[in-house]
């Protein structure tokens, strides 16, 4: 028996992908570009374990064993790295070195979120992220981490980006078989190390809409959604990248906020409208919208993002942070322990939180923009920075047993 356990990250994207030209390669109809989070904060963890006595291919998702047979999406993503194996065993084969024949062994893969999904915290990225880095490790596949991002891509479209640490770009490309449609990573981790992130999480709930229903809703119906693919996207990409590199936080906070908001704005322009902000979504935004108002050289402060769900993601210079928990802190106020609400885990803030905001005694800042909503409207703050992609882990980390069921 081999087994292999390896954790991927979430990334939460800038200039978001919504909208596919292929729905069964998931190809999509504009590019993107994410950041990726640390996985010490939130993460995806994965163990796959190949072996010849196994009676078939079984799956554990969060404790619970599902049908792999009916997850048309992860079966891609296996026949593809399989595929890989096969040639590769084929090869050495005929070259008189034979190796192991893992592409014939069924395989058991145990799979768990130290989050919950479904709640707009992008679960499923980092999910196939772990499952097909997990494989490629697993068959050695030795391909570069842009082909795996490729067979990622086909379990979730956002996955791609997963596999990369850093600044990733998804490069639609225009084959029709998908063969150039890729993550790239712009940057790595090290390159912007100031950037951090604070996910405000409105609600732990399961979405209403998924993103795969919602996009193609969107991309049926939609008549801004042909403005936004065409004209919008491609220079906006050019300018994000060049953000990145430049480090010019000016022009990614405005790029990240304008792309979230046109991202629902399509989103309300689609009929039947689909909403993925609440009103804890929306103070939110003023409250950003307020903080910038009270920069002293007139720079923003602060950029927020939000995906296919109510959460927030904040990103901000380091600097900043501080004064961005102490305020949401303060308009938010938790219901919950302290470090329960916010764990503090760079040591942010001092005392207490949301006693004091700092830019309350600012001129420009309008203490009334939204006032103080009621206790748990956001239910936890996780502060997080830039970080790095897919970890091998050692063997003791492994979720199943040597008998090959989930520990
Ligand atoms: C709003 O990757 O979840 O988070 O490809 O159908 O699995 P599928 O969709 P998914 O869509 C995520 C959309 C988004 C924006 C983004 O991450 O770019």
């Amino acid at each position: 028996m081999k087994t292999v356990t390896c954790t991927a990250p979430v990334n939460i994207a800038v200039i978001k992908y919504w909208g596919k030209r292929d729905t069964e390669l998931i190809l999509p109809t504009n590019s993107s570009l994410s950041v990726t989070l640390s996985q010490d904060i939130l993460h995806s963890k994965t163990t796959i374990s190949a072996a010849k006595e196994f009676s078939h291919d079984r799956l554990w998702l969060n404790g619970i064993e599902e049908d792999i047979t009916k997850n048309k999406r992860m079966h891609n993503c296996f026949r593809e790295t399989r595929a890989i194996r096969q040639a590769m065993e084929a090869k050495a084969e005929a070259e008189g070195t034979p190796i192991e024949p893992l592409s014939t062994y069924p395989v058991h893969v145990c799979s768990e979120n130290n989050f919950p999904t479904a709640a707009g915290l992008a679960s499923s990225a980092s999910g196939l992220a772990a499952l097909v880095y997990t494989l490629s490790q697993l068959f050695e596949l030795t391909i570069s981490t842009s082909e795996v991002s490729r067979i990622a891509r086909q379990g979730s479209g956002s996955a791609c980006r997963s596999l990369f640490g850093g600044f990733v770009a998804w490069e639609m490309g225009e084959k029709e078989d998908g063969s150039d449609s890729y993550a790239v990573q712009i940057a790595p981790e090290t390159h912007w190390p100031d950037l951090q992130a604070l996910i405000c999480v409105v609600s732990d709930a399961k979405k209403g809409t998924s993103s795969t229903a919602g996009m193609q809703s969107t991309i049926k119906t939609s008549l801004l959604m042909n403005e936004r693919i065409n004209n919008i996207v491609p220079a906006r990409m050019e300018g994000m990248k060049k953000a990145v590199l430049d480090k010019d936080f000016q022009s990614f906070a405005e790029l990240t906020m304008r792309d979230s908001n046109q991202f629902h704005a399509v989103c309300l322009d689609t009929y039947p409208p689909i909403f993925y902000m609440n009103d804890t979504s929306r103070a939110i935004i003023q409250l950003i919208h307020e903080y910038n108002a009270t920069s002293p050289d007139g720079k923003l402060k602060a950029a927020y993002t939000y995906d296919a769900g109510p959460n927030a993601v904040i990103y901000a210079p380091k600097e900043n942070m501080a004064e961005i928990i102490q305020l949401i802190g303060h308009y938010f106020p938790s219901n919950k322990e302290p470090a329960e609400f916010f764990a503090n885990p760079y040591n942010a803030i001092n005392g207490k939180l949301g006693q004091d905001f700092i830019p309350k005694d600012h001129a420009n800042f309008n203490q009334n923009v939204i006032p103080v909503q009621p206790a748990g409207s956001v239910s936890r703050l996780l502060h997080t920075k830039v970080d790095d992609g897919p970890r091998v882990l050692s063997q003791d980390e492994s979720l199943l047993k040597e008998d090959g069921l989930p520990k």
